[in-house]
C-alpha cells in the first residue's frame, strides 16, 4: 500500500514553480495574486494565511484585502472590477464562503476569466468541459497532478467521484473524463452507494463528512483520494476512514498532508500562468 504524499509532492512542485517565477522576474514580470477576504470566518482566515505564505515561498507577490462582514455586494463588485483593470494584478481570488447578502454567483462572474485563478468562473468551467485551455479548479487539478506524478493510470479506469460540488465534484469528473477514465458521479440521492463505489479503480471522495467511506465501500486494490477536511475534537480528519481503508486500497491520500497541499500549489501554478498569459510569454 502506497501513501500518496501530497505534502512532499507539493514541495517538489513549489521548487519548480520558484524557478519559473525567477525566470519571469528576470524578464521584468512579477507574478501577483490578490486575495479578497470578506468577514471573519475562522477557517477562511487560516486558508488565506496559508495562501499568502505559499505565495511568499515561491516568490509570487501576494496582497490580501480584508473587508468587514457588513460590506455591500456592490462595493465588492466594484473592487473586483477595479482589480480586473489593474495590469499589475494577475490573479484574483475571493475567499468563499461570503457573508449572507452577497451573491457568490455574481462575485464569481465579475472576476475576469483571464484572472480567475480559482477556476470557478462559468467561462473556466465551460472551457474545462469542452477540453479548451483555461484555468482549472485547484483541488481537482492538484489531484490530477498527484496521480500523474505517482504514475497512476487514469485512461480506461473506472473512476467514481462521490460529491457533486461546483468546486470539486463537477470539475473532478470533467478532468477525469478528459483523461479518458470511465466516470461516475455519486451524490446524496444515489441509491446503493456502496455498490457503486466498490466498482471504482479510482475513488475520489468529497462529501465533507468524517469517516463517510469505510473499507466495505472500497474495492481491494483501489486508489482512494480523500478531499475531506473535517475539524473534529481529535483534530483534522478526512471523509475516508483511513485506518480501515488503507488495509484494502493500493494507494491512499492522508489527511492532512494529501490533497490540501496540492490544492494550494495549483493556485500558485494558476497565478504564474495568468501572469505569463497577461504578458504573452
Ligand atoms: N473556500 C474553500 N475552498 C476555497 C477555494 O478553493 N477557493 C476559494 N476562493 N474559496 C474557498
Amino acid at each position: 500500500m502506497q501513501i500518496l504524499d501530497g505534502k512532499a509532492t507539493a514541495k517538489q512542485i513549489q521548487g519548480e514553480l520558484s524557478a519559473e517565477v525567477q525566470a519571469l522576474k528576470d524578464k521584468g514580470i512579477h507574478p501577483s495574486l490578490t486575495v479578497i477576504l470578506v468577514g471573519d470566518d475562522p477557517a477562511s482566515q487560516v486558508y488565506v494565511r496559508n495562501k499568502e505564505r505559499a505565495c511568499q515561498k515561491v516568490g509570487i507577490e501576494s496582497r490580501t484585502i480584508r473587508l468587514p462582514k457588513e460590506t455591500q455586494e456592490a462595493e465588492l463588485l466594484s473592487l473586483i472590477e477595479k482589480l480586473n483593470r489593474d495590469p499589475d494584478v494577475h490573479g484574483i481570488l475571493v475567499q468563499l464562503p461570503l457573508p449572507e447578502g452577497i451573491s457568490e454567483e455574481k462575485v464569481i462572474c465579475t472576476i475576469s476569466p483571464e484572472k480567475d485563478v480559482d477556476g470557478f468562473h462559468p467561462v473556466s468551467m465551460g472551457r474545462l468541459l469542452l477540453g479548451q485551455d483555461g484555468f482549472r479548479s485547484c483541488t481537482p487539478y492538484g489531484i490530477m497532478e498527484l496521480l500523474r506524478r505517482y504514475q497512476l493510470p487514469i485512461a480506461g479506469q473506472e473512476a467514481v467521484v462521490v460529491g457533486r460540488s461546483n468546486i470539486v465534484g463537477k470539475p473532478m469528473a470533467a478532468l477525469l473524463l478528459a483523461e479518458n477514465a470511465t466516470v461516475t458521479v455519486c451524490h446524496s440521492r444515489t441509491r446503493n452507494l456502496g455498490e457503486v463505489t466498490r466498482r471504482a479503480d479510482l475513488l475520489v471522495v468529497a462529501v465533507g463528512k468524517e469517516n463517510f467511506v469505510g473499507r466495505e465501500m472500497v474495492k481491494p486494490g483501489a486508489v482512494v483520494i480523500d478531499v475531506g477536511i473535517n475539524r473534529t475534537e481529535a483534530g483534522i480528519c478526512g471523509d475516508v476512514n483511513f485506518s480501515e481503508v488503507k488495509e484494502v486500497a493500493s494507494a491512499i491520500t492522508p489527511v492532512p498532508g494529501g490533497v490540501g497541499p496540492m490544492t494550494i500549489t495549483m493556485l500558485l501554478a494558476n497565478t504564474i500562468r495568468a501572469a505569463r498569459r497577461a504578458c504573452s510569454v
